[in-house]
């Protein structure tokens, strides 16, 4: 299976607007985003956390999908305080930091809030100035975030040193997500990005995807950048399909607590050793 991005356009040289230009160059911060909705980046942010935090480490999960958040039900989670309530000063962060299953600390927030579907000046500026404030206190912060290229995703993703894409093989997602790299390359000078192929359905499936990802990015985007600033994807992890992940979604568990011995649980072990390795 192969698949070309349709009337693209050579890549633009890095603009200004970067990583760096949040003001947060903390490496610890990574953005779990996608090109294509629904391939599973709640599910890996929650349980590459408990992971993470099996091995010791402090992490925090921060739910940037701001305005369609759903971070609480996969955890079954009824928070009563959300970054909402900080924005607008009626409870402090500390207040909004929550446990969650998993020993790791969760930041919710509300979903079905129209005023997050566009990134005003206001909501940046919180948003940026909470994320400086709780990333000195967590070894790893993951920022959820919605999928696609809208201004609202790519700010959050702004704010994070490290960007992970999830894609699964399916060539409609394949093809977002390399839409996804190629603007995170042109807007925001990314010259790494780390992929999880989610829903493999056999093994090595995940080096093919990252292999055809890469083509198309050697050729379509690689050549209008600077020479030696090319774009290199990483393979952090490759997560087979496996039936307990729904049954896990369904009764709102974390796959990693009730079941980690599927397959997919290991999985995430696995790449969340690479990470913090
Ligand atoms: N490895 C997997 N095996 C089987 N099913 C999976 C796997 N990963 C995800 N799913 C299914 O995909 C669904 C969507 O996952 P999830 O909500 O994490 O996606 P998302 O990318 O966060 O979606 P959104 O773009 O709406 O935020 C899950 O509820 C689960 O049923
Ligand atoms: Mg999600």
């Amino acid at each position: 299976m192969s698949f070309a991005p349709s009337a693209d356009s050579p890549a633009a040289p890095a603009s200004q607007a970067g990583p760096a230009s949040a003001g947060v160059p903390m490496p610890h911060i990574i953005a779990v985003t996608s090109g294509k909705g629904g391939v599973g980046k709640t599910f890996v942010s929650a349980n590459l956390a408990a992971a993470l935090a099996r091995g010791g480490r402090r992490v925090l999960v921060l739910d940037a999908d701001l305005g369609l958040a759903n971070l609480d039900v996969v955890l079954n989670l009824f928070p009563k305080i959300t970054l909402h309530d900080v924005f607008t000063g009626k409870h402090t962060l500390e207040e909004a930091i929550l446990p969650a299953p998993g020993n790791f600390s969760v930041l919710l927030a509300g979903s079905g809030m129209v005023e997050y579907s566009r990134m005003t000046a206001e909501v940046r500026e919180q948003l940026q100035k909470l994320v400086a404030e709780v990333a000195p206190k967590f070894d790893h912060v993951l920022l959820d975030t919605g999928a696609g290229i809208s201004d609202v995703v790519l700010y959050t993703v702004s704010l994070a040193a490290e960007v992970l894409v999830v894609v699964t093989p399916e060539p409609t997602s394949l093809t977002d997500a390399y839409a996804t790299i190629k603007v995170l390359a042109t807007t925001q000078g990314r010259r790494r990005v780390q992929l999880l192929v989610n829903q493999a359905r056999r093994p090595g499936e995940g080096r093919a995807v990252r292999a055809q990802l890469q083509q198309v990015v050697d050729r379509y985007v690689n050549p209008a950048l600077e020479p030696g600033s090319a774009v290199r994807l990483d393979l952090l992890g490759e997560v087979p399909v496996d039936p307990a992940v729904r049954e896990a979604v369904l009764r709102r568990q974390l796959l990693m607590e009730t079941m980690p011995g599927t397959a997919a649980a290991i999985a995430l072990v696995h790449a969340a050793a690479r990470m913090s390795a």
